[in-house]
């Protein structure tokens, strides 16, 4: 990897972008190196609570336990290995800043949206990072068995509203889900690394059955002669009054998905991250300190 100027993010897209070429690795392309780095801004940031004000993507606090060792991070660690020669080389970026941008990065990579993305997070050493995840970590992150009220509270808590639940939810366009990771298995649709609103469309089409197999329940069809699956939350979307419109609305309509993903998606990244008047990011104290927000 190649050392960049302090301070050239753009400069550093360019390394990200040379990482996402992996062919070796799950679908054989690009593509699944996107989907690690996406999935790992996902989770670099997706376990804040407006309530406790603590997690989110400040600190990078899934380096270390407990959230480096959560069930629901497992397989992560390819990501985190995909994105250490860069950080090896580029010591001046915190890992919480090149892991939001490996995700953009690879978002737009995949002929998605571009998303708004600026520096300034920092990194918990992990003493922090046990201090401010404790006994938190499992409880935050969506369990994808379970239905609309679950995803509406998880996503409520972080800020989001219905609309925005269900735009993150296209980021299920890209890549799968490993028996040997969450138990579920397989693509959401047939091209998993190419970002579009295919997610959406192919949930309002009646074609999902329960899957007969050991493992845990999730709905499959097959489309072009693939084999495609629906979490039990991804279904939630068109089960529940306040999602559906908005599942149609991005089936009938990809700019509208990319504007209203680009937002989101933005937002998620900036979870937890309390930027001061220059705008460089502090680390964000415990409530007990703090006080709630
Ligand atoms: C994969 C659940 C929301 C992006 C997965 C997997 C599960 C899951 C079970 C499979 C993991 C594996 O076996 O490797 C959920 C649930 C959500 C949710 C229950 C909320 C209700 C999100 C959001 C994003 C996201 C908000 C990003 C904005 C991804 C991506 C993958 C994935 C890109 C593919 C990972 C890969 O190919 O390795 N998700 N997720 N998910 N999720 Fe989510």
């Amino acid at each position: 990897m190649s050392r960049v100027k302090e301070g050239d993010y753009q400069a550093l897209r360019e390394e990200v972008k040379k990482v996402l070429k992996q062919p070796e690795y799950d679908d054989g392309s690009a593509g699944p190196v996107f989907v690690r780095s996406l999935r790992l801004a996902w989770h670099a940031s997706g376990n804040f609570s407006l309530v406790e004000h603590n997690g989110g993507s400040n600190g990078a606090g899934m380096r270390y336990p407990p959230e480096s060792v959560d069930p629901a991070n497992a397989g992560l660690h390819h990501a985190i290995s995909f994105l250490i020669p860069i950080q090896a080389a580029n010591p001046w970026i915190s890992h919480a800043d090149l892991w939001t941008l490996a995700g953009t990065t690879a978002i737009q990579a995949m002929g998605g949206p571009e998303i708004p993305w600026q520096p300034g997070r920092s990194d918990y050493d992990s003493a922090e990072a046990a201090e401010e995840h404790r006994g938190v970590v499992g409880d935050r992150l969506p369990d994808g068995a379970l239905g609309a009220s679950h995803v509406r509270e998880v996503f409520t808590r972080m800020g989001f509203s219905d609309r925005e639940i269900v735009a993150l939810s296209g980021a299920h366009a890209l890549g799968r889900c490993h028996r040997d990771r969450s138990g579920f298995d397989g693509p959401w649709v047939v091209n998993p690394t190419r970002f579009s609103n295919q997610y959406f469309k192919l949930l309002l089409r009646p074609i999902w059955k329960p899957r007969e197999w050991d493992g845990p329940f999730q709905y499959e069809a097959t489309v072009a002669g693939t084999k495609l699956m629906m979490l039990p939350t991804d279904m939630a979307l068109v089960e529940d009054a306040g999602f559906k419109p908005w599942v149609e609305k991005y089936a009938a309509d990809q700019d509208l998905f990319f504007k209203d993903f680009s937002m989101a998606f933005g937002k998620l990244i900036e979870l937890g991250v309390d930027r001061d008047d220059t705008g460089f990011a502090r680390l964000v104290k415990k409530s007990a300190e703090q006080g709630k927000p």
